[in-house]
This record gives structure tokens, C-alpha cells and sequence, in this order.
């Protein structure tokens, strides 16, 4: 962390920051406040490491130098705030601390205040102390204080400041958009807000300014762009939060290579800025049915290798009942080969099992791949040539795990593609220090949904789709692809975005295939289509998830350690109790409930 910010700061409590202080500082007096980290008494001298966002100073209470401040120093406890007036002296040889900024030097104190009291914190200010979760997020005034947080929080500042000044410079203007607005289509469930001046009608918190940044490329604003929080009640994970924050950017008068060279060239500058690191754009592009046919997801982890293998071809012919009957339900059969893996246990190979479970797999085959033979459970079942044929496609050699899902494409291709993570991850195939960008373009328009017997938008309906499959609208909307492109790190989506219809009559058309009658789309959407008529121009724009990027940028297990103040799981807030019940008066101005 920088504890650049020198003694510029002067002020009426300090003349120093605590990360200011270096051996060429040795003679002059200051004055510093902050924080009693810890406290240690030394045959009789007593040492304080007073902390401040800046850093650590240690302090000294010498019973010879000041006999007053020593002994009034036996009070103080850890987090009391104090201010002290002394002298910047040399440590003694031998007590130089060289993992300490300011640890050539000492304060030895004249006299101090004490500030305030503190009681004692319910954990440590102390990086190392393990703390649970929940006590975190009720204190988390105090979880800040510590060293990952407040790293976090100022790197945080850092990244939306070389965004604000790298988009500037690119012509783009940072306008707001409406909190209390309409339901915007993103897919999540929408948090809504009664509205007392026209009781029964709610406005709904944004999912993102999606619609709104549609109407400024209508306005003129060829160029915009937001740092702005987005709303959506959803099943929450680590990297999902009630309320995030998006870096939301549309464009006029540009195509989809125009704006991936654009903020890759953001995202690139983000990682030299803040790691050092040259992430080398152009980043690759895989379409998504390749993402889908190697890695099972549409947010392929390309840290590592091992795709999945596509088997049906091995197994037009078998009568192994379970092949047999997924192929027959045209279902498919897709293997992986962990090398090495022969020398799992079988409780091992169970614990993947219930991997795959999770994702709706019926069962995991396998086969060990042992110097005397295959060891497997199915193999019995195979025909001589479906076995050579096996082995080619898996290209297995001796000491290899090869391991089957046979099922719906869906829960093949996601079961084996988490299962592939996880091993990755269990196996240490993965480098955590790499980062690897890519980009998944081609996303489907559509998906059809077997529950509600329609078909659904991909990423959102205004999304246009290519030029080139515009005629299979009508025919084949199955087969119709997008304009649309996911900005993946290391697994994780950290950023969508799509070329949006401009036109009315396709957006009448993608509309009539998501079911969204005329007067449906007049209702939800009339203003953005209203608007669309007064001379939209061809635009496009992206989204990018900060608190992921955050996440990745520091290496933290969620969102929720990049996060101020973030919400639980169940999307409660432990600090302030958050969300409660209201008095009854209230909800009667609402007409929601009467007392
Ligand atoms: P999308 O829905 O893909 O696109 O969202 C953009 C990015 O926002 C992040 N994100 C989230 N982060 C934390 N918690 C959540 N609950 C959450 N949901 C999404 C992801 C995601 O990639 N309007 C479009 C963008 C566009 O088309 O321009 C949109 O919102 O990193
Ligand atoms: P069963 O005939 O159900 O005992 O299954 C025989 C073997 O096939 C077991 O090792 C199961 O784990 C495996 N298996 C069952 N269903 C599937 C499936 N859908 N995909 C892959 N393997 C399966």
C-alpha cells in the first residue's frame, strides 16, 4: 500500500501520517495520530506501533525520557485513538525492522492525549487473526481497519480512477441514470420500491442503465459511460452480490471490434497500472459453441488444458445400456482425461462423482488406465473396438483417469466442465499467479425454454444479431447468433456486452420470437422503441462487473473482500440489520398493509 502521502498532511492532530516517517526524518519533532495497534513493555519501556491508513510508527514511552507519558502509556489498550508529540530517533542497532516502512526509526514520546477509548474489539486489527465471517460483516467498520481491506479499498479507488481518466480520454462522458426506474430486462428478479404518490405502482431498482444508455446514444452522447450500482434480487455466490457495481459503457457509430479493441485496451492498462502486469491484448476469441464443446461453459478457464472429448462417434453402435440410452434420447457422451489420475482411491473417484451430481449428472464412469490394463467398472460392456476407439479419442497412456458423463448436451457439458474446474483446482493444474483473458463472441441469440415453451434472449433482447444469420430469424432462430461478447478472466465472466438492434422491425421480430406481444413491448419497453424511431444511430456497448474485476486484480476468494460494505449470502446486511420491518405508518402511506 502506498504511504507515499508525506508530511504534507499537516493538520491540527499530526504533522506526519504513521507511513511517513524514514531514517532522514531522524531529529525532527512531530506529532501523530492514530491507533494503538499493540502494546509491549520491554523491562519497563513501553512500545506502541501506532497505525494510521498510511502505515505503522513505533512509538516509545521511555520512563527516563518523559516519566509522566510512561506512566500514564500503562492505560492504553489496543484501538484507543492517541496523539503524541516526540522525537524521530534512530533505532537502536540490532531493532532496525526491515519489513517495516518506517522500521529504521522510532518516536520516542514527550507527551500524548489520549483521543479516545476503545473498547476491546471483538477480533484482533491484525491481518493474520482468523476471523469468522459473520462477526466480520457485523464490525465491519473495524474488519476495514485491517490490512486486506483497506488494500482493497484503495486499490478499488485506483482502478475507477484509471477508468474515469482512460474513458475521458477516449471522449466518453460520465452521465447518471435513474435509481428508481422501470424493470429492466437483464434476467434477475427485480428489487422494487412502492411509490407513495401513486399508490399500487412500484418503480424497480435497475438491474443495469441498459434502457437509459440506449436513449443517450439517441440523445447525441456518442460516447458514455458509468460507474454505477445495479440492482438484482438473485440466488446470491461468491461472485454475485444484491447490489454490485458495474463499469457501464454504449457507444454510436461503431461495431463490435471497434469496442473490444477499446477496453481492452482499459483492461490492459488496469493490470500494467495496478500489477504490473502486461495481459498483451488482443485477447483470444473462441466462439461459444467451441467454448461449450471444450470446456463445458460459456466462461471457459483457459488457464489450463484438458477439454472435454466428444465420444459419441465411439459409441454409435454400443450396447451398453446407459450409452445406449442417453444416445438414443439424443443425448451425448463426453470424456476427460486426467493424467495421472489412475492413482485416485475409489472414495477419490466418489467425491467426483458427487461433483458432477450437483450439476445434474446421473452417474461418473471410469476407467484406470493401469500398466496391466484398463480398470473399470464399464469396460466389460465395451466392444474390442469400441475400447481401441476410446483410447485414441482420449489419447490415454498408462497412469491416466478417464472419466464419463453421458446425459442431456446441458448436463454434460456442465458437469464435466465443472468437474474439469474442480479437478484443476484439486490437482494444482492450475497456476493461481496466471491471468488469462479471453474473450466468448458468437454467443446463440436464443434459447428455447422446455418449462415456459419459448424461447428466451441470451443476453437481452435488443441484442442484434449477425448480419449474416439475419435471414434464419424466422426459420431457424435456434441457429441465429449475436453480436454479443463476454469479457472472461480465469473462469470468471467479468464483463458482457452486445451491437444492439437500431432498427424497428428487427426489434419487432426478436420480439415476436421472445413471445413479447405488441402491447407487451409497448408497455415494458415503448419509450426505448418510441425512441429507436427518432433516428437511433448503429450503437453497442458492454458492461464490466467491478467487484469481479476487483476479486481477480487481488486474488480474493469473493466479491465480498473487495466490497465495502457488502451483503451476506441471503443478501442481508449484518451491520445494520438491513432489511427489517417498517411501523405500521409506514406502510400505510404505502397502502401496503393497514395497521
Ligand atoms: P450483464 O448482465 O452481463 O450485462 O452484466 C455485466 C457484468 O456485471 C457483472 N455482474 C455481477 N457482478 C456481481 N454481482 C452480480 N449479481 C452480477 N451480475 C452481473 C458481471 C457481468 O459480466 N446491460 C448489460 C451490459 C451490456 O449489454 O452493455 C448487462 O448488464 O461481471
Ligand atoms: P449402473 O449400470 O447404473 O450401475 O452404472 C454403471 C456405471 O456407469 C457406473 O460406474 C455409473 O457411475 C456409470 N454411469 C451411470 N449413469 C451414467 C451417466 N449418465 N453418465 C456416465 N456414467 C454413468
Amino acid at each position: 500500500m502506498s504511504t507515499q502521502f508525506s508530511s504534507s498532511l499537516t493538520a491540527a492532530f499530526r504533522s506526519h501520517v504513521c507511513g511517513a516517517l524514514r531514517a532522514e526524518d531522524v531529529g525532527k519533532k512531530v506529532t501523530l495520530s492514530g491507533w494503538v495497534q499493540n502494546w509491549r513493555d520491554h523491562g519497563g519501556v513501553i512500545f506502541i506501533d501506532l497505525r494510521d491508513r498510511y502505515g505503522l510508527t513505533q512509538v516509545v514511552f521511555n520512563p527516563e525520557n518523559a516519566p509522566a507519558a510512561h506512566e500514564l502509556a500503562h492505560t492504553l489498550r489496543s484501538e484507543f485513538v492517541i496523539q503524541v508529540d516526540g522525537e524521530v530517533v534512530n533505532r537502536p542497532e540490532g531493532t532496525v525492522n526491515a519489513n517495516m516502512a518506517t522500521g529504521e526509526i522510532e518516536v520516542l514520546v514527550a507527551q500524548f492525549k489520549v483521543l479516545n477509548r476503545a473498547e476491546t474489539p471483538p477480533f484482533s486489527i491484525d491481518e493474520t487473526s482468523e476471523v469468522g465471517e459473520n462477526v466480520r460483516l457485523q464490525y465491519r467498520y473495524l474488519d476495514l481497519r485491517r490490512q486486506p481491506l483497506q488494500e482493497a479499498m484503495v486499490v478499488r479507488h485506483r482502478v475507477t480512477k484509471i477508468v474515469r481518466d482512460y474513458l475521458d480520454n477516449h471522449n466518453f462522458l460520465e452521465i447518471e441514470t435513474p435509481v428508481l426506474t422501470k424493470s429492466t430486462p437483464e434476467g434477475a428478479r427485480d428489487y422494487l420500491v412502492p411509490s407513495r404518490t401513486n399508490l399500487g405502482s412500484f418503480f424497480a431498482l435497475p438491474q443495469s442503465p441498459q434502457l437509459f444508455k440506449q436513449l443517450l446514444m439517441v440523445a447525441g452522447f456518442d460516447r458514455y459511460f458509468q460507474i454505477v450500482k445495479c440492482f438484482r434480487d438473485e440466488d446470491l455466490r461468491a461472485d454475485r452480490q444484491p447490489e454490485f457495481t458495474q463499469i457501464d459503457m454504449e457507444l454510436a457509430f461503431v461495431d463490435q471490434n471497434d469496442i473490444i479493441t477499446l477496453v481492452e485496451g482499459m483492461i490492459a492498462l488496469i493490470f500494467k497500472k495496478i500489477k504490473d502486469f502486461d495481459s498483451a491484448p488482443p485477447y483470444p476469441r473462441i466462439g461459444y459453441y467451441d467454448a461449450i464443446n471444450k470446456y463445458g461453459l460459456d466462461a471457459p478457464d483457459i488457464r489450463f488444458d484438458m477439454h472435454l472429448v466428444d465420444l459419441n462417434s465411439v459409441f454409435t453402435e454400443t450396447n451398453f445400456k446407459v450409452f445406449r440410452s442417453v444416445l438414443d434420447r439424443k443425448g451425448i457422451i463426453k470424456g476427460l482425461n486426467l493424467k495421472g489420475g489412475a492413482k485416485l482411491s475409489r472414495r477419490e473417484i466418489d467425491e467426483l462423482l458427487e461433483v458432477v451430481k450437483i450439476y445434474g449428472a446421473k452417474g461418473l464412469a471410469w476407467i484406470k488406465v493401469n500398466e496391466d490394463g484398463w480398470q473399470s467398472p464399464i469396460v466389460k460392456f465395451f466392444e474390442e473396438s469400441e475400447v481401441t476407439a476410446l483410447g485414441q479419442a482420449m489419447a490415454a497412456e498408462v497412469g491416466d483417469l478417464l472419466l464419463f458423463v453421458a446425459d442431456k448436451p446441458e448436463i454434460t457439458n456442465e458437469s464435466l466442465g465443472r468437474l474439469r474446474l474442480h479437478l484443476g483446482e484439486k490437482m494444482g493444474l492450475i497456476d493461481a499467479d496466471k491471468l488469462a483473458f479471453c474473450w466468448v463472441v458468437d454467443f446463440p441469440m436464443f434459447a428455447w425454454d422446455e418449462q415456459e415453451k419459448r424461447h428466451t434472449a441470451i443476453h437481452h433482447p435488443f441484442t442484434a444479431p449477425l448480419d449474416e444469420d439475419l435471414e434464419k430469424l424466422e426459420s431457424d432462430p435456434l441457429a441465429v447468433k449475436a453480436k454479443a461478447y463476454d469479457l472472461v478472466l480465469n473462469g470468471v465472466e467479468v464483463g458482457g456486452g452486445s451491437i444492439r438492434i437500431h432498427d424497428a422491425e428487427t426489434q419487432a421480430k426478436v420480439f415476436s420470437l421472445l413471445n413479447i406481444s405488441d402491447d407487451e413491448a409497448q408497455e415494458k419497453f415503448g419509450f426505448l422503441l418510441d425512441a429507436l424511431s427518432f433516428g437511433a444511430p448503429p450503437h453497442g456497448g458492454i458492461a464490466f462487473g467491478l467487484d469481479r474485476l476487483m476479486m481477480l486484480l487481488l486474488q480474493r476468494q469473493s466479491i465480498r473482500e473487495v466490497i465495502a460494505f457488502p451483503k451476506t449470502q441471503k443478501a442481508t446486511c449484518l451491520l445494520s440489520g438491513a432489511p427489517n420491518t417498517v411501523s405500521p405508518r409506514q406502510l400505510r402511506d404505502l397502502a401496503i398493509k393497514k395497521a
